[in-house]
């Protein structure tokens, strides 16, 4: 028979009776404040998903010989709660999120679960720490669930035991004057991703091999890794984020590249997000404002030769990260090979393809426009 899936039903609830004010949102670093609870799901092969409950955020009791403590056995997601002027709260395709982390636990061979079932848990702890939300433009709540083994046993195989937790941070805006481009430096001492390894999913392990990359750029004068791969140097992706290029077309329009998702490329909400606008808008479907119709979107690979090319010839319109914390993060100069290839950027910081896109999802994510994207939590 099948072992019980995650079941809100059961949902226990532990009040924290020591709860605190939210911080001044102007005093708010990416990630370092936690609200005031958490949701907690432990597993076992026995039993199956247990109890869930929601209870004050604090330390996790672990045994030294955890799995996930030796063997990087932990899979994360990103996403984001939206609180509008009126108290209406949203969270940003978060079954997307739940897919997501279903794919990763299955590579980690960590137990899976109905996705519905925890968004639906998710929503709840959203409601009861929805007070930590800040409202301000371009802040939220970043929800950050967690999969991890538990497993008392230090031989490498599934773990009998998982722990599946979720923390809550409010944040700012990733630029709070404004865009500011980054420089980035191409990466090809390091690989962030191979053919048939992990760089498609969300697990710690990709995480914690690009901190030394990140340091090494840093030290040489660049914000973040341009991962390079292969010989030819293909773009893959920006620090933690995926990548797009927009190149001048022979008519003048733009094309909108990013790299096809291989098994190398982390299938990124924000990038499906960016690819939807600027596909329904190429169509006709909801055409954003100030952007040509001469816009072709591409998934395909491009080189280091390719861009260096553009940047030469006057094609080369920008180059930017997405993602679910800064969402869009501009460049201006990528180091490569010992030169600066010199990327425009206008004077927000963005460009002619950036700019609408990003406005027209923060205004989907924020509520301020209508859309399935936003679900009512
Ligand atoms: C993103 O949202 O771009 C990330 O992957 C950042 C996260 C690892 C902090």
């Amino acid at each position: 028979t099948a072992l019980p899936d995650i079941q809100p039903g059961l949902l226990k609830f532990i009040k924290n009776t020591n709860a605190r004010a939210p911080p001044p949102s102007e005093s708010l670093v990416f990630g370092r404040t936690f609200t005031d609870h958490m949701l907690t799901i432990p597993w076992s092969l026995i039993d199956g998903w247990k109890e869930p409950t929601i209870q004050p955020y604090g330390p996790l009791s672990l045994e030294p010989s955890a799995t996930c403590l030796h063997y990087a056995q932990t899979v994360f997601e990103g996403m984001k709660a939206y609180r509008d002027d009126t108290g209406k709260v949203t969270l940003f395709r978060p079954d997307k999120n739940m897919e997501r982390m279903n794919t990763s636990a299955a590579r980690l061979a960590l137990p899976t679960f109905h996705g519905p079932a925890l968004l639906e848990l998710i929503k709840e702890l959203v409601r009861t720490d929805k007070h930590w939300i800040p409202s301000e433009p371009g802040h939220s709540l970043y929800i950050r669930p967690t999969l991890i083994g538990t497993q008392r046993a230090i031989g490498i195989n599934p773990p009998t035991e998982a722990l599946l937790f979720v923390i809550c941070s409010p944040v700012g805006p990733y630029y709070p004057n404004g865009f500011k481009p980054i420089a980035l430096y191409g990466t090809t001492e390091f690989n962030r991703a191979a053919p048939g390894g992990t760089g498609a999913f969300k697990i710690g392990a990709n995480y914690a091999v690009g901190v030394l990359p990140q340091k090494v750029a840093a030290n040489k004068g660049y914000q973040q890794n341009l991962w390079l791969y292969g010989p030819e140097h293909d773009l893959t992706e920006v620090g933690t984020m995926n990548m797009f290029v927009v190149f001048r077309k022979p008519s003048g329009g733009y094309e909108l590249v990013t790299p096809p998702l291989d098994g190398m490329i982390l299938p990124g909400i924000t990038r499906d997000s960016v690819l939807t606008l600027a596909r329904e808008h190429a169509a006709g479907k909801s055409p954003l404002a100030e952007l040509t119709k001469d816009l072709e979107v591409s998934e395909r690979r491009v080189t280091m030769k390719e861009v260096k090319q553009a940047a030469q010839d006057g094609n080369l319109v920008e180059l930017f990260g997405a993602g679910t914390a800064a969402v869009i993060s501009p460049v201006d100069r990528i180091g490569y090979l010992g030169e600066d290839v010199l990327i425009p950027t206008e004077a927000d910081g963005m460009g002619p393809v950036s700019r609408p896109i990003w406005k027209e999802l923060v205004g989907r994510q924020m509520g301020a426009i209508d859309h399935e994207w936003s679900q009512f939590v």
